[in-house]
């Protein structure tokens, strides 16, 4: 569990990431700050593309330069968009969450304040790979 200090400060790096998001096709701008284990935050925002399928999300660019440095295990995940929606992250990032940390918090801006879940009440059953002796 993350203290309320922690929540608190990660909403706020969520909040500033957004402004680095690259999102001209659809203008809509989001933010991710990812707590690490060992206490290091790791930031994202979405970066979209002409060829639209090629968008990366918050979400996701922060778990990969948290992974590009070496760290696997996170604590929690705040999400920040469109001031009055609930920033939800996407399905395919929730199961790229769940590869590192199932039971890591996700913490939804919400402009007055946060909702706060754990991963695997958002994506129950998730996917795992068993990969067979054989091949
Ligand atoms: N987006 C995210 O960054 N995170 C999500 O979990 C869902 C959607 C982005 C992708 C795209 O740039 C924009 O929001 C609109 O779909």
């Amino acid at each position: 569990m993350l203290t309320s200090a922690e929540r608190q400060l990660l909403l706020e790096k969520a909040r500033k990431a957004k402004l680095k998001a690259y999102a001209p096709y659809s203008r809509y701008l989001v933010g991710a700050a990812l707590l690490t284990e060992d206490g290091e935050v790791f930031t994202g925002a979405n970066i979209e593309n002409a060829s639209y399928g090629l968008t990366v999300c918050a979400e996701r660019t922060a778990v990969f330069s948290a992974v590009l440095k070496g760290k696997k295990k996170f604590k929690g995940i705040a999400v920040s968009s469109k001031e009055g929606d609930l920033p939800y992250p996407c399905g395919a990032c929730r199961q790229v969450l769940e590869e590192f940390s199932p039971d890591m918090e996700v913490i939804l801006d919400i402009s007055d304040g946060m909702k706060v879940y754990a991963l695997n009440e958002l994506l129950p059953y998730a996917f795992r790979l068993t990969l067979s002796e054989e091949g």
